[in-house]
């Protein structure tokens, strides 16, 4: 039995196949490299010692999709091949649809005639929208998108809860993940945005290595404790362990289940900062700047529904995140 990991070569992907190789599983990775490269899947063989089957091709493509599972014995599904860039997804709002809904459409509707009715789906705090005190928890109502990135995860969400409102064979968790950083410590796997990065971390590591001047801090004037927002950062390892847990928990038995991944507390943009530089001794110049459209103040997961039912909580520090982010671009830097 083998677990297909769409996008198994992207950050989030590429860690949480080596999970999944940790902890035993066969696993089956797919990706278009659109957003990753080659050498990914070596690298991941090299950590786990461990190898599997690869197919280059696009998730959405419903003649090769049923080749993989005509090929192989596969019983549960993650999917990681969906587009993530917030303000990319306002420019090409129907690329997004495209890939992000149409694939995984194609993707249920292929799981659906091989039988295999076991999924886990990446989704975001970002479901919990504007209109939800924080902290978020899983049975709060969900909000409104503020991206057609937003808009795409609480569609497959629905989504995901109508297919099993009509088949109780499914068994599906939706993740909800705050804001995952970090590297695998190995310095082998990490996150590597093409152009200039908009989330934080890449752009501070960017900085901090000299390829860019300094950081814009977006807004200094929230009401914050230092004015800056808060999130809730969480290790990209401790994010892809919540997944083997989430898959442990839909083999106990069928239904629809949502789990936040976050550590449960905030960090504000100047502490990233801050730590970043304690944890590596780089010195990060910033600025603060104008707000960023669409940020929120602050947000933060309840995370203790995870830990209650997975026996998963977020073991890794922010000096961790910190670190390890930047031990990847050493590692990078040294085999060119
Ligand atoms: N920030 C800066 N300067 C930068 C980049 C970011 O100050 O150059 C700040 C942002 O304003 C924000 C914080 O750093 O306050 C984190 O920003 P990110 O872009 O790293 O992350 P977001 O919280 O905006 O977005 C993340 C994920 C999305 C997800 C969203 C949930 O990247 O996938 O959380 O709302 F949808």
């Amino acid at each position: 039995m083998s677990v297909l990991v769409t996008g198994g070569a992207g950050y989030i992907g590429s860690h949480t196949a080596v999970e999944l190789l940790n902890a035993g599983k066969d696993i089956v990775i797919i990706d278009d490299f659109s957003n990753s490269k080659p050498e990914v899947l070596e690298n991941i063989k090299k950590i786990t010692g461990k190898d599997f089957k690869f197919y280059e091709m696009d998730y959405a493509d419903r003649e090769k999709l049923e080749k993989v599972f005509e090929e192989n014995n596969i019983d549960s599904v993650m999917n990681f091949a969906g587009f993530k860039a917030v303000g990319e997804s306002t420019k090409k709002p129907i690329e997004y649809y495209i890939n992000n809904v149409s694939g995984a459409l194609v993707l249920f509707d292929t799981m659906r005639k091989y039988n295999v009715k076991k999924f886990v789906f990446s989704s975001s705090a970002t479901v919990y929208g504007p209109e939800n005190p924080i902290p978020y928890k899983e049975d709060m109502p969900v909000g409104t998108a503020s991206s057609p990135y937003g808009s795409t995860k609480i569609f497959i969400e629905q989504i995901l809860k109508d297919i099993y409102k009509a088949d109780n064979e499914w068994s599906v968790a939706l993740l909800r993940y705050f804001n995952p950083i970090g590297s695998h410590e190995s310095g082998l796997l990490g996150e590597e945005p093409q152009g200039i990065p908009n989330n934080l971390m890449p752009y501070i590591v960017r900085v901090a290595c000299g390829q860019l001047k300094e950081l814009s801090v977006f807004g200094g004037d929230y009401d914050t404790p230092d004015g800056t927002c808060i999130r809730d950062y969480l290790h990209v390892v401790d994010l892809a362990k919540g997944h083997i847990k989430a898959l442990d928990k839909l083999n106990e038995g069928n239904g629809v289940y949502i789990y936040n991944l976050g550590t449960g507390v905030g960090y504000s943009v100047l502490d990233v900062v801050n730590t970043f530089m304690k944890a590596t001794g780089k010195d990060v110049p910033y600025r603060i700047t104008e707000r960023r459209a669409g940020d929120l103040p602050a947000f933060y997961a309840d995370a203790t529904k995870a830990e209650k039912e997975l026996g998963w909580k977020a073991e890794k520090s922010l000096e961790d995140m910190c670190r390890d982010s930047w031990h990847y671009i050493e590692v990078s830097r040294k085999n060119g």
